[in-house]
Order: structure tokens, then sequence, then C-alpha cells
């Protein structure tokens, strides 16, 4: 069993592999996200390749921002000895959380996917500020308790993109279905999987001395 300084260490080293990965992928590897738009098919709507792309790389700029705010702020050394920097990085993370909702809703209509992506796309966009919204109303009202759990919940879906590409990979490569469909099936999945991860991380996290 890890204990809360390892296991802590473990998610920012996964945090800032993904980090990288992300940023070399969309900002140096594929600018113009050739390998994604590749395989949209059969849009309803015409697509502004120039607009998107503008809006995927914000989106992309603040999930970063949003990983990288959110890893800071669960350190419990930071927690104890700088309250105010822990204060005004969370709202850096709230910050870019709504950013990358906001991109995100332009992006949904466009899905690969189509319709039913799009909704998946809205209900985690309505999720995920949500749960964030209640670890701010939690810290207001001094439930420290509280708003950890909400922003464990929270902070489980700065791994969306991870979590949909792995799925995607696992049932277009492993059981054969269409790129569209596994696509789909794995944002479902996702806000699923991603819900449960945030509920055995609180169950089993050990939890520092505050
Ligand atoms: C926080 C970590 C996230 C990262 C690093 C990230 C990254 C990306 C990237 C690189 C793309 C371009 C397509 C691709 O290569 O996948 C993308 C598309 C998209 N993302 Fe995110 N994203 C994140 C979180 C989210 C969340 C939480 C939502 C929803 C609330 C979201 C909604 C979307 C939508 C709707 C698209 C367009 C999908 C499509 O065209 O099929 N993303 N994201």
């Amino acid at each position: 069993m890890l204990n809360r300084k390892n296991a802590y260490l473990l998610m920012v080293l996964v945090t800032i592999v993904l980090i990288v990965y992300v940023i070399y992928a969309n900002f140096v590897f594929d600018t113009r996200a050739t390998g994604f738009l590749s395989r949209k098919m059969e849009l309803k709507k015409a697509l502004n390749i120039a607009v998107w792309l503008k809006v995927m790389h914000v989106h992309v700029a603040f999930a970063c921002l949003a990983m990288i705010a959110g890893a800071i702020n669960f350190s419990s050394w930071i927690f104890k000895k700088y309250r105010r920097f822990h204060r005004l990085n969370g709202y850096l993370y709230v910050v870019s959380v709504m950013i990358v909702d906001l991109t995100s809703g332009y992006m949904a209509p466009y899905a690969t996917g189509g319709k039913i992506s799009s909704v998946a796309f809205n209900l985690l966009n309505i999720l995920w500020l949500l749960m964030t919204i209640m670890a701010i109303v939690k810290i207001r009202r001094k439930h420290v308790d509280q708003h950890r759990k909400w922003m464990i919940r929270s902070y489980a879906f700065v791994f969306t993109n991870f979590s949909i590409h792995l799925l995607t990979s696992f049932f277009h490569k492993g059981f054969g279905l269409s790129y569209a469909n596994s696509y789909t099936i794995s944002i479902y999945s996702s806000i699923i999987l991603l819900l449960l991860v945030g509920e055995m991380v609180i169950r089993t996290w050990p939890k520092a001395r505050i």
C-alpha cells in the first residue's frame, strides 16, 4: 500500500507525463489535428477548421493549466505552508475548468460520433462544472473534508481526454468496432469510469493531518 507522499508523487508523475504528451501531440507533432479530424465523417454541421483548431488549442492549453493547478493544490505541504497561494491557485483551477468547459461547448456539436457524442460531452460539461462549484461552496462554508472530496471528484475529470483515447483504442482495436462508435461509447464509459475513480480515491487516499 502506497503512503500519502508516494501516492501524491505518483499522481504528479502521471500528470506530468500526460501534460508533456498532450503538448507535444497538439502543439508540435500534429498542430492541425489532421489525424483526429480525418476521423470526422458525415458531420451534420459544416466545420470551420481554422476556428475549431484555435478553440481546440485554447481548450488544450487550459486543460494543461487545470492539470497543473490541481496537482499542486493536492500537496498538503503547500496547503499547510502557503494557504494564500493554495486559494489563488484554486481559483486558477476553477477558471481553467470554466474555459475548458466553454471551449468544449463550442466543439461538442462537431464531436466525432455525432449527436450522441455531443450529448455526452454536454453532460460531462455540466457534471464537471457542478463538481467544481461544489468544491468551492464547501470551502466557503469551511467544510474542509467535503471540499477535499469534491476536488478529488472534479480533478478525476482532467483525465477525460486520456480516458476517452484509451477506451476508444480498446473498443476499436480490441473489439473491432468502428472508430466513431468506439469514440461515442468511450465518452459515456469515461464519465462512469472517472466518477468511480473519484469515489475510489476518496475512500483509499490517506488523509493529511490539517
Ligand atoms: C482536462 C483534460 C483535457 C485535455 C488534455 C483535453 C484535450 C483535448 C484534445 C487534445 C482534443 C482534440 C481532439 C483529441 O485529440 O482528442 C479535445 C477535444 C475535445 N474535448 Fe477535451 N480535453 C480535456 C478535457 C475535456 C473535458 C473535461 C471535456 C468536457 C467537459 C472535453 C471536451 C472536449 C470536446 C467536446 C472535444 C471535441 C471532440 C470531438 O471533436 O470529437 N475535454 N480535448
